[in-house]
């Protein structure tokens, strides 16, 4: 292929405009193909962004965005509206929706919802378009290769492997997705990607948090020691209608991909207004769109002489049953019906609990039901519900705290116990109190999980503690016991205080039930105010006497086995 000479590349990138404390972030989901409905894969994406947004939030970390949206165009979206009878924008309208209705029923609190047919971000992608041109990053070429409709990208013979079609005919599949790919030889802008694995290579050299976690870092950085290719970044209209035209060349479409990721932009207001935001966004996407996000889209940022995004947060795939999602094989998940068997709340504590960023997670009913009776219904609720029974707190209030009951020790590991006071308590007090920032590091380092469970940790260390002093045994007419008693559960109520502080990103619902029963306050559930035991350090607690919330009713409902896995298991 000719090569004309590259006239200015590459460019220094602009420094930082938004760096410093109490600075604004852009947290982003991918945007979403709307060839199918939603499934649970898309649904985790955005979760975890999500939760991250929330957590934020309750850190008052400054001003952040969650955005989000669909992707609408390009070969893969025309070729689908074809098969269903029914026009491009017909199709992107109802499954936009679709994934819009998905989100926002999941409590997904984004603040924009992107779609690639809105002229605002069209009039963003041309300008983006006219700066590549600009700056010399683009030239005409004819290109032929091998073209994979639904992954959007032509593939290198590395990364085909031979198949046979429906018809029994040998035919070339892409390794990763299985799918078919087609030869296309066609005339296309370039873009010269291969200019740009010095630069990259210092970016990730010079950031190497830039893309976390580490094992999708150094597979970036193997990437860039392979070939790099110059990238086919348009296609014939001919071929593709259903697009944004190269600006002043109407034969050309601009590839779905620099279009797709030119959201993380338009949606900040490019190419006017987005160094309020621009660079730091840090974007959550699945493993198999990495490279788009990890090397594609920093090159085409460095050549209009923007900086690439702070971070871009990777996750794996959700299996069903040990096997691949696909339509194919039918078992594609509804997240419309999971939230529906399984509760919003549910549902969103299984995916986060259960998603390793790191490496592929399954799921199935049973799990589902495992994970969330026995952390959120049995252990939280359980806890909750006995520590707040009438027959042992009869005037439903917040009750006191006796230092003289649990006197304070210099260093929890040597208290071997003082009367009633074992060892074990103070081990309790330890972990509950150094829970808030132990979460935070796991949310700052995208070990959402991890932040569950210890979490899920301390909420079984509380139920022990409570269960081991047998409240309900102590005779309230003795005045010293009715001191430990309420003591006793004056520390149950303050851990669990904590819990439902630091749940509120993941399970947003119960988190407020439980900080109602518990009568805190909205203003008052902010992580950078949370004090844990303050009696205990010899400070006032404002929740001491408060009368307790009306809602005694259970936290949450123990999930019953489906109907129809109810059946399978019954078949002989
Ligand atoms: N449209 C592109 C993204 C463009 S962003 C500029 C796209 N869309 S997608 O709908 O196919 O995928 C969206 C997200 O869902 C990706 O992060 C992808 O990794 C994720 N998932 C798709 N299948 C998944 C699982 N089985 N499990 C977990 N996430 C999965 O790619």
């Amino acid at each position: 292929m000719l090569r004309p000479p590259c006239r200015c590349l590459p460019r220094p990138p602009r420094r930082a405009a938004c760096t410093g404390p109490g600075r604004r972030l852009l947290l982003s989901t991918p945007i979403f193909y709307v060839n199918g409905p939603p499934h649970i894969g898309h649904l985790y994406s955005a979760l975890l962004a999500d939760a991250l947004h929330r957590h934020r939030g309750l850190r008052g970390a400054g001003p952040s965005r969650l955005s989000t949206g669909t992707d609408e165009h390009g070969l893969k979206i025309q070729q689908a509206a074809a098969a269903a009878g029914t026009s491009p924008l017909e199709l992107c309208e109802r499954v936009s929706g679709l994934f819009r209705q998905a989100l926002a029923q999941a409590g997904v609190s984004f603040t924009d919802f992107t779609r690639t047919s809105q002229p605002r971000h069209q009039r963003a992608v041309q300008r983006f378009w006219g700066a590549l041109r600009d700056g010399g990053a683009l030239y005409k070429g004819s290109y032929e290769g091998w073209y994979c409709t639904p992954e959007e990208c032509f593939l290198p013979e590395s990364q085909l492997a031979e198949s046979r079609d429906a018809q029994g005919r040998p035919c070339k599949v892409s390794l990763e997705s299985g799918h078919q790919v087609h030869w296309t030889k066609e005339e296309n802008y370039m873009f010269r990607l291969s200019a740009f694995r010095d630069p990259l290579w210092k970016w990730l050299r010079e950031n190497p948090h830039a893309i976390s976690p580490d094992p999708f870092y150094q597979r970036v950085l193997r990437w860039l020691e392979e070939d790099l290719p110059d990238l086919s970044v348009s296609r014939e209209s001919s071929r593709l209608q259903w697009g944004i035209p190269v600006p002043g060349d109407p034969t050309q479409t601009i590839y779905v991909w620099v279009d797709a990721l030119v959201n993380y932009l338009s949606v900040v207001g490019y190419p006017t207004a987005h160094g309020e935001w621009w660079p730091a966004a840090h974007h959550i996407v699945g493993k198999d769109i990495l490279k788009f996000h990890a090397v594609y889209w920093p090159a085409l940022l460095m050549a209009v002489g923007l900086q690439p995004p702070e971070q871009i947060l990777v996750h794996s795939h959700w299996t069903v049953r040990g096997q691949k999602m696909s339509k194919s094989l039918g078992n594609v998940v509804d997240p419309f019906s999971c939230m529906e068997q399984y509760t919003v709340d549910g549902f969103r504590y299984f995916l986060l609990r259960q998603g390793v960023p790191e490496r592929d997670c399954d799921y199935y009913h049973e799990k589902v039901l495992k994970v969330v009776n026995s952390e959120l219904a049995d252990a939280l609720g359980g806890l909750l519900n006995r520590s707040t029974a009438l027959s042992i707190n009869p005037s439903n209030t917040y009750p006191c705290f006796s230092e003289s009951c649990f006197p304070k020790v210099s260093d929890s590991r040597e208290a071997t116990g003082t009367g009633r006071v074992s060892a074990e308590d103070y081990a309790l007090l330890t972990s509950v109190a150094s829970l808030p920032l132990q979460v935070a590091g796991y949310f700052e380092s995208f070990q959402i999980y991890k932040a569950l469970e210890c979490i899920t940790l301390c909420v079984r260390q509380t139920n022990s503690f409570f269960q081991r002093h047998r409240p309900w045994k102590l005779d309230r007419k003795d005045p010293a016991e009715q001191l430990w008693l309420d003591t006793i559960i004056h520390v149950t109520l303050e851990c669990l205080r904590i819990f439902g502080t630091l749940l509120q990103p993941v399970i947003p619902h119960t988190a407020d039930k439980l900080l109602s029963r518990l009568a805190v306050e909205p203003q008052e559930r902010a992580l950078s105010s949370l004090t844990f035991l303050p009696r205990y350090s010899g400070k006032p607690c404002p929740f001491e006497g408060r009368q307790l919330g009306p809602d005694t009713g259970v936290l949450f409902h123990r999930l019953e086995k489906s109907r129809e896995h109810q059946r399978e298991t019954e078949r002989p």
